[in-house]
């Protein structure tokens, strides 16, 4: 299948009143681990590569590409994203290597500076058919401390959305990035508000933190794109554990890899059940 536009698959769930699975990819084994299990249940899926990612690899275009080809190969419709971009240079790149999304997250910067730059890398994205997302509010958790950060205002973020023409908009409504527990509490009423006010469809970060039941209920309220990174990261390390746990003299990265893979291929398609991505 070819790949997928981000801004008409989660247009098209937004307007269904479905959520859409984005989950991160880090080696490519995850890549295959989230499209196996979005095909596993015939869901559409968004693969994104942070920042954080392409430090970790020292430059975006193997990783990229590799992650390219998976979803070209795809089933089932994929799109590809960059998560959590604040280079604009970097954002250049993704474009012009076929991403069919980004994120450029300039939560850190003043209104106006965000509203600024948002709107020249929308301008820059639009032009070449890509999709653009922006965050408004801080989602904390990004340094490693798990606040819930500053909450996003819902007259704020509509005027955020006319200034810069982002095609979908990451709100601050309770979640914080990289929590190993999943005990956030959610504003759903601040969800709801937000939904009133604003014509994009909401992405909802941290979602790690989000329990089962008020994951379903986040996209009930008005969240579509949910990203989920902190909590595969953990069932895969974790089947990676036990898996040398039982085999000490194991050297064949392939014996621990491969089951770790399945792992986050089976949690992928529970989670796409409880967004109702299906
Ligand atoms: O952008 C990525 C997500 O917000 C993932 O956050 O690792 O807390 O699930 P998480
Ligand atoms: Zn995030």
């Amino acid at each position: 299948m070819v790949l997928q536009s981000t801004p008409e698959i989660v247009n098209a769930a937004a307007a269904a009143g479905k959520g859409i699975g984005a989950f991160n990819v880090i080696q490519i084994e995850l890549a295959e681990a989230l499209t196996a299990g979005a095909t596993d249940v015939g869901a559409p899926v968004i693969l994104q590569i942070s920042e954080n990612a392409v430090k970790y690899h020292g430059s975006l275009a193997p990783i990229a590409n590799a992650t390219l080809t998976i979803a070209q190969q795809s089933p089932t419709p994929v799109a590809v994203h960059l998560d959590h971009a604040e280079s604009v240079d970097l954002i250049h790149e993704a474009v012009a290597l076929g991403f069919t999304s980004v994120m450029f997250d300039g939560s850190h910067l003043d209104y106006d500076e965000n509203v600024r730059v948002t709107a020249e890398v929308a301008l820059h994205c639009h032009e070449h058919g890509v999709g653009i997302e922006a965050e408004l509010g801080e989602v904390g958790g990004k340094d490693g401390v798990h606040a819930p950060g500053v909450r996003t205002n819902p007259q704020e973020a509509a005027a955020f959305v006319g200034a810069t023409g982002v095609d979908a908009l990451a709100v601050a409504v309770g979640s914080s990035h990289a929590m190993t527990s999943r005990d956030a509490q959610l504003d759903f009423e601040l969800i709801s508000r937000i939904r009133e006010t604003v014509p994009v469809p909401l992405v909802l970060h941290g979602s790690s933190g989000v329990a089962d039941e008020h994951l379903t209920r986040a996209v009930e309220a008005g969240m579509t794109k949910v990203n989920i990174s902190t909590h595969l990261n953990h069932a895969f390390t974790d089947t990676v554990r036990a898996v040398l746990a039982e085999n000490p003299e194991l050297v064949d990265t392939r014996k621990y890899l491969g089951p770790a893979r399945e792992a986050v291929r089976h949690e992928v398609s529970r989670l796409l059940g409880i967004l109702n991505a299906i």
